[in-house]
This record gives C-alpha cells, structure tokens and sequence, in this order.
C-alpha cells in the first residue's frame, strides 16, 4: 500500500508497505541479477548500505538454479539470506535483450536460452508461475520491451499485445495466490507502461493498465537508446494517466541526473546496473562529480573516495589503496568500488526524500542535476 506523505509539484514523498517491511520512496533498487550484486556484495554488505530493495530476475533465476528448486528452498528471501523487499523483473527485458532466436506470439515468446541455447518458452502464465515460485515481494509484468527507434506500425500492436499479457497476468496471479503452498501468498503485481516515443500510444495503454487496478505501475521501454530529452518528455506525458495512488517505478534508469529529473516528473522507484557497473570499471560516484580511480594523479592521495561519504569503504580506504588493487587486478578493489557507488545512490534518494520533506527539492535538483549526469 503506496501512501503520499508529501509532494513538491510532480515529485513525491512517500511510504510504500509490503509484507517484508516499508519503503521509504523515492528510492533506488540495488540489482542482484542472478540472486547477488556484481562484485562479491552480500546480503549483509546491502544492510550496511542501507539498501531497501533488491531487484532479481526471473529469466536468469528460471535457467539457474531453476525457480522450482528455490521455491522447494523456500523462496528467493531464504534462498539469498536477505529479508527486505525483493522485485523480480518479469523476463521481458531480458528476453527480448539476451535470449538468441526469438519468435514473438500471442501466447508468449519462444527463444534460446544464452546459457546453452536449450530452447524456451516464456508467456505471461510462466512468467507468473517462476516469479511466484520465486516468492519475490513484487513481481512485474510479463511485457515486451521494444528497441527504440521503433515504427508505430510495430509499436501499436506490440502495446496492444502487451496489454493482453497483462490482464492474463493478472489472472494468473491470483490464482498462485491462492495455492496452499506459496512462500509469498501476498505477492503483488506491477504493471509496465509501453508505448515507445509515441505520445497517445503511451497514454492509450496508461489509461487502461490502469483501469486494472494493480499494485504498482512501472514505465518501461525508456533508456533503450532515445536521447534523454525524449525519455523526459514520455515521463510528463504519462505522469496524469497513472494512479495518484500507487507506486511509480521507472525502469533501468538510471544516472543520478536521470534519477533527480525522474522524481521530479512523479517517479517513486529506480533500478539500474550503471553504479556497480561503473565502480567494476573504476568510475566512481561522488558528490563533486565522477571519479576514475585509474588515473595517475590518485598514485599518493590518502583521501577516501568521497570524503563527504561515510560508506565501509570510504570509512577506511584511501584512493591511493583502490587504485592499487585495480591496477594489482584485485576482486577487493571492484568490491570496495560497488560498496560505495551503491552507497552512494542509497544516500542519493535519502538525500532526494530529505529535500523533499524540507521543501528543498528545486535547490537540489538545480544543484546536482548537470553535475551528477
Ligand atoms: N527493464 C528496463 N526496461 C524494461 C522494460 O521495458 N520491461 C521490463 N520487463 N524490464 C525492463
Ligand atoms: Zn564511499
């Protein structure tokens, strides 16, 4: 249950309450693709981050280990030791992004596993039955996520479709639901907003995923290479048609400017692989702009990465330390590199909801947007 604690505009200060405790929104999800984030950080690390959502996915989970197997372990929660909210995406994405040989039906799609081109078939019935054996606390939408540019003769039907999947989604999450064997009996359903750049493409679905009354609603096929400005303009456009009443998240985005420009246009949740990715390449976040740990200048400087960061790394290390375990090839420096890049955008939306609260969002957005993008 979303609840608007404040708004300033567009953006909004909220609390959204699930069976494995409150979110305090905005907030940034921290991608654990495979059931753990990139560069050796555990369950335990993302409690000292202060991380409030994992996010997993259900195409790689049902290929490895398989989903049926962490249902009989008990759930996703059990299976990673990791007991605050978990989203799973839909497999939507991934198929459409990983899988090889794809054919696209009304039923769902058949595809080649990137794993061992094992042949599979996923449509929004098995998309549900994986996440549900997973016994995520959020289970999104089974949708097709279109690379843009796109022409509206292959947008409009793709939609269209996309919104059939969704009411049998619908469906079939409450009947799992309702099975005497789930780990999560409450496990909600998001739906996803598809459109491309087409504005009443976008508000046409909006309006009638909304209709159905879901637990959240995502906005996805943004960021699949359209120019920033136009991912913007979607976001406004869209902002009227979703309910007031549930929570916003937008999908795979994004960089910290992206995140403050995507809260003022009404967004509640982020998920993107861009901070453990960058920190695995040496690219750090920080609050006087992004840092190459790499570079020869950081050879004898004993600051932390950020010394207005307070991260496990930060804490400790110096740069001098980081850049030496890069160039040494050190699993440790990527690790300690992901601990505070993550940290860095939990503190981001703390300091987002912050401004928020004070009435200082337009400082802040003013401040950081170019900086940070
Ligand atoms: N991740 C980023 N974009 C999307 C999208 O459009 N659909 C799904 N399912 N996942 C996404
Ligand atoms: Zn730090």
């Amino acid at each position: 249950m979303y609840t608007l604690l404040k708004q300033s505009g567009h953006a909004r200060r909220g609390e959204f309450k699930t069976v494995h405790g409150t979110v305090q929104t905005p907030a940034f999800m921290n991608v654990g693709t495979v059931a753990a984030i990139k560069g050796a950080v555990s369950s335990y690390d993302l409690v000292d981050l202060r991380t409030q959502v994992e996010l997993c996915n259900t195409y790689h989970l049902h290929l490895r280990p398989g989903d049926k197997l962490i249902h009989e372990l008990g759930g996703l929660h059990k299976f990673m030791g990791w007991e605050r909210p978990i989203l799973t995406d839909s497999g939507g994405f991934q198929v459409f992004s990983l899988a090889g040989l794809r054919k696209i039906r009304e039923e769902g799609v058949t595809f080649a596993s990137h794993i061992d081109g094992r042949k599979i078939f996923m449509g929004p019935e098995e998309s549900m039955q994986i996440q549900s054996n997973l016994a995520s606390t959020i289970a999104m939408a089974f949708d097709e996520c279109i690379k843009l540019p796109a022409e509206y003769s292959y947008v409009k039907p793709s939609c269209d479709r996309t919104y059939r999947w969704l009411v049998r989604c619908k469906a079939e999450m409450a009947r799992l639901n309702a099975l005497p064997d789930r780990n999560n009996p409450h496990q909600m359903l998001f739906g996803i907003n598809q459109g491309g750049t087409y504005e009443d493409l976008r508000i046409e679905h909006a309006k009638k995923i909304a209709a159905l009354d879901l637990d959240g609603y995502a906005v996805g096929g943004l960021a699949v290479g359209e120019p920033k400005e136009e991912m913007y303009h979607i976001l406004s456009v869209v902002d009227e048609y979703l309910p007031q009443d549930k929570p916003r998240y937008l999908m795979g985005v994004g960089t910290p400017g992206n995140i403050i420009e995507g809260v003022w246009r009404g967004i509640d949740l982020f998920d993107c692989v861009m901070p453990s990715r960058n920190a695995r390449h040496g690219h750090l976040f920080t609050w006087e702009g992004i840092r190459n740990i790499n570079n020869q200048k950081y050879e004898r400087d004993t600051l932390p990465i950020d010394p207005q960061c307070d991260c496990p790394t930060c804490r400790r290390h110096s740069r001098a330390y980081i850049r030496h375990l890069f160039r040494a090839g050190e699993k440790l420096g990527q690790r300690l590199a992901v601990m505070h890049n993550l940290y860095f955008y939990n503190t981001l939306m703390e300091k987002i909801r912050t401004a928020l609260e004070e009435g200082t969002f337009e400082a802040f957005r003013a401040q950081y947007v170019d900086l940070l993008d």
